[in-house]
C-alpha cells in the first residue's frame, strides 16, 4: 500500500470542504485484515450500533449471522481492508467478488460498515480508495454497492467515485469502473501487505497486553 496518508496521518480528504458535520483529522491507518483476524472483524461488527448494523446489511441480522459473516470474508474469496485507531478495528471495507456472468464486465460487490462515532469524518471515502486499488490489481472493471435508498452518506460516497445509481426494487445500486491494474498499482497493494504483516503482528501483541502496558 500505501501513501503516508494511510500510517498515522491525517485521513486522505479529511480536509475537503465539509458538507456534512464538521470533519476532524484522525490518525489511525489503512491494511488488509489477515484471516487470523475473525475475532477482530466480528467484534467490530458488532460494535456497530443497531441503525448502522440495519444500513450495513440491508435489514436486521442476529449476532450469529455477523460470526458467520465475518468467517465468510476471512476465509473465503473476498478480501478485506480496514481502518485501524490505536490498534482497534473501527472501520472495514469489503470486496466480494461476483460471479462471472458471460458479456458482462467483471464485477465485485463493496460493503462498507464504519462505528457510529469515527462517521462522518472521511474514513468510508478512504476506505474506497483503496478497495478501488484491490479491484484494480483483481481485475475487476465493475465495482456495485447496494444500500437502501435513504442512506445519505453512502449515496455521497458513490457519487463521489462517479458511481452510476440505479433503483433496484427496494435497493439502491451503484455502479463505479475500476481502472485497469498497472506495475505501479501492483507495487502499492504489494507494499501494502508488508505493512499488514508487521502491523497485524504488532495489533495482536498489543491487544494481548494488560491496558496500562499498551503504548496508546
Ligand atoms: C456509509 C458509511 C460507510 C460512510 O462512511 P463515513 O466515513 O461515515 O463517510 P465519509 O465521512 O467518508 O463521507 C462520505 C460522504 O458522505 C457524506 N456524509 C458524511 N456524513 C453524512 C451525513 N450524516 N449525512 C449526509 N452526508 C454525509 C460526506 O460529505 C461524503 O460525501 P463526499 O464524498 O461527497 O464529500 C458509514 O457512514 C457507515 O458505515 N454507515 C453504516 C453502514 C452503512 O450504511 N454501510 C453502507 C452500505 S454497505
Amino acid at each position: 500500500m500505501t501513501s503516508s496518508a494511510d500510517t498515522h496521518a491525517p485521513v486522505p480528504g479529511a480536509d475537503r470542504a465539509p458538507q456534512h458535520p464538521p470533519v476532524e483529522r484522525l490518525s489511525g491507518h489503512i491494511r488488509k485484515l489477515v484471516p487470523a483476524e475473525r475475532e477482530t472483524l466480528l467484534q467490530h461488527l458488532l460494535r456497530l450500533d443497531p441503525l448502522s448494523r440495519f444500513m450495513r446489511f440491508g435489514g436486521v441480522v442476529s449476532d450469529n449471522a455477523l460470526a458467520r459473516h465475518a468467517t465468510r470474508v476471512v476465509s473465503g474469496d473476498a478480501s478485506a481492508v480496514g481502518y485501524f485507531i490505536d490498534g482497534e478495528l473501527r472501520a472495514v471495507a469489503e470486496l466480494h467478488p461476483l460471479g462471472k456472468r458471460p458479456g458482462k464486465p467483471a464485477a465485485a460487490e463493496a460493503a462498507f460498515s464504519v462505528e457510529r462515532p469515527w462517521q462522518g469524518k472521511g474514513i468510508g471515502s478512504a476506505l474506497m480508495r483503496h478497495l478501488v486499488l484491490l479491484a484494480q490489481n483483481r481485475g475487476i472493471e465493475e465495482l456495485q454497492v447496494v444500500f437502501l435508498p435513504n442512506n445519505g452518506p453512502m449515496r455521497n460516497l458513490a457519487v463521489h467515485h462517479a458511481a452510476q445509481l440505479q433503483l433496484d426494487d427496494e435497493e439502491m445500486v451503484g455502479r463505479m469502473r475500476a481502472p485497469r491494474a498497472t506495475i505501479f498499482s501492483q507495487a502499492r497493494e504489494m507494499l501494502g501487505d508488508l505493512f499488514s504483516l508487521f502491523s497485524s503482528a504488532f495489533d495482536l501483541q498489543e491487544r494481548m497486553l494488560p491496558p496500562h502496558l499498551r503504548g496508546n
